[in-house]
């Protein structure tokens, strides 16, 4: 989708917080915000130095009320990508960013931005994956293998001719696409994805589920806002905390079920709820989670200690006399959310730009 007009309210307003917490002065200020006015009258829009690109990337970080792990905004390593949009280029430079966040283990939280929206119909670059590295899902007739989530893009993939192991734990390939243009789909050469196998630090029997996870996530389907503008294509990553493999993917009953599976293992009756073996199964998931990346030697971070940094974030920024807004029920973590500090906070829910924000599924969901 093309958009308008860009609105000069929402990038003076962009371009002068901006500059201002980059401690330029008033005068220095001023003139950008004039070339600024003068290029959105002429063109319709404007360019963002590389300087307000990367901090607009890194305020964007810092006002996502979705993210627990905001203590970190400023380390973000952006990527100016705007000049790429060659599907065959765009693929290589998903690689170097996968690679140099991936760093052998040593994650490091990273985006890369394609080039902008833009009014006068210049085609808009969209990644199809809603992760650039993640697991394909299929309909059988027992069920789903794989990750259900991931199944209207994974029959889009085969549509378009790619051949999966059909196996539980398959690679999708990445699927770009430029203006109206077919998409095209790309295979990750597997040496460029880290992958983690779960076992436990006690079960011997554990490693036997065949459970694994990839390393680190980069979610690749929202469009950053910055200042008026809108990149439509600029994944982003940063290191997993231990829940959202162990409480959500492989434990959500509409993703990899694997709860009964784990209890079993521990030899407890589900018979009922009172011996608690939902709970019993998710503490020790989650323990060989945070352990086996540790073993392999991948960044995570527990939930306490995600929690812990968090509030340090707050605390940072009501020193600067910034306010923090947040989505309460995304900042708790889905285990044990009451022996977080966050849970016992009040957060305002309020949308500030920059940010990142949904968009339009590029394709079509129905079967
Ligand atoms: N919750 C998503 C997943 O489990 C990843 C979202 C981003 N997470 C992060 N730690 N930056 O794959």
């Amino acid at each position: 989708m093309n958009q308008g007009t860009v609105n000069c309210g929402e990038a003076e307003s962009y371009i002068v917080s901006c500059l201002r917490e980059l401690g330029k002065t008033k005068e220095e200020i001023d003139s950008r915000v004039k070339e600024v006015r003068r290029d959105i009258a002429a063109t319709g829009t404007y360019m963002h130095t590389y300087e307000e690109l990367v901090h607009g990337a890194r305020m964007a970080w810092r006002n996502s009320g979705r993210c627990i792990g905001r203590l970190f905004w400023k380390t973000l390593e952006v990527f100016d990508c705007r000049h790429i949009f060659k599907e065959d280029d765009i693929f290589a430079a998903l690689q170097r960013h996968i690679d140099y966040a991936t760093n052998g283990g040593r994650v490091r939280p990273a985006i890369s931005i394609f080039r902008q929206s833009s009014p006068d119909g210049e085609p808009e670059v969209r990644i199809w994956n809603h992760q650039l590295i993640r697991y394909a899902g299929y309909e059988t007739e027992h069920g789903v293998t794989g990750d259900p989530a991931s199944v209207p893009l994974t029959r889009i993939c085969t549509k378009l001719g790619w051949r999966s192991d059909g196996t539980d734990f398959d690679i999708l390939p990445v699927v770009l696409q430029t203006g109206t243009r077919e998409p095209h789909i790309y295979n990750l050469p597997r040496q460029l994805v880290k992958e983690v196998p779960i076992r436990h630090p006690h079960m011997e029997s554990f490693h036997s589920l065949g459970l694994r996870w990839y390393g680190v996530p980069f979610i690749s389907d929202m469009a950053l806002e910055i200042g008026g503008i809108r990149y439509t294509a600029a994944p982003f990553n940063g290191w997993y905390m231990g829940t959202e493999i162990g409480a959500r993917n492989l434990a959500d009953p509409f993703r990899y079920n694997k709860l009964p599976e784990v209890a079993k293992l521990m030899g407890l009756s589900m018979d009922s709820n009172i011996n608690l073996w939902k709970d019993r199964a998710l503490v020790e998931l989650n323990t060989a989670v945070l352990y086996s990346f540790k073993l392999e030697g991948v960044s995570i971070v527990d939930h306490h200690t995600a929690a812990d940094q968090f509030v340090r974030f707050e605390e940072q920024e009501a020193a600067l006399g910034r306010e923090v807004s947040g989505n309460w029920s995304w900042l708790i973590p889905p285990m044990s959310p009451a022996a977080t500090p966050i849970f016992h906070r009040h957060y305002e829910n309020k949308i500030v730009n920059p940010n990142y924000h949904y968009q339009r599924c590029p394709f079509h969901q129905a079967p």
